[in-house]
């Protein structure tokens, strides 16, 4: 039983600011997926863990949980386009892009601020999402003056100092 509807649970969430992350990896045939992602913590740093959580509708689920790892890209302020792209649906999100492969496969799409390489090393059902907590094995720290992109309340915000 719950006193409040779903609408007034988002809105309340969203009030929450986060970054925004594009999240890749390999689907076992190798086909690239790839989302934009605000459900980034982190949560460990010894060993160093993070995590974020896949919504079970989403298109690239079971081949984002199966892959035996992922890349999480944090976003600049510059790259609002970037996002709205891996947040699109219908479309092959990586047309015309040049990316490399990372560990397990993941593509790399270039210009991120910063990127974390991780080994999946838990699989948690909850609710209509699954949490995929990750080891980071690899990571580019980036450029720490660099500006994130911001998201609040459902819309992209300029993170000031
Ligand atoms: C700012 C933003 C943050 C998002 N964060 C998440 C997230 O944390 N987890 C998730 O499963 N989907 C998230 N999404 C939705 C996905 O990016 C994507 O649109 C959705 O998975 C639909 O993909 P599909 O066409 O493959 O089904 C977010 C979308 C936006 C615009």
């Amino acid at each position: 039983m719950t006193s409040f509807d779903s609408r007034t649970f988002r809105d309340t969430l969203g009030q929450f600011l986060t970054g925004v992350t594009i999240v890749t990896a390999a689907a076992q045939d190798g086909t690239p997926l790839g989302l934009t992602v605000t459900s980034f913590p982190s949560v460990s740093l010894d060993p160093p863990l993070v995590l974020f959580y896949i919504d079970k509708k989403a298109g690239s689920h079971d081949g984002m949980v199966s892959a035996p790892g992922y890349a999480v890209h944090l976003l600049g302020g510059d790259q609002a386009d970037l996002s709205n792209r891996f947040a699109a649906r219908g479309i092959d999100r990586f047309a015309g892009l040049t990316y490399t492969r990372g560990l397990y496969g993941a593509p790399i799409l270039p210009g991120a601020m910063a990127l974390l390489e991780c080994r999946t090393v838990q699989r948690v059902d909850a609710g209509d999402h699954t949490i995929l907590i990750g080891q980071v094995e690899r990571l580019d720290p980036g450029n720490r003056t660099r500006k994130p992109l911001g998201y609040l309340r459902g819309r992209y915000t300029a993170v000031a100092d």
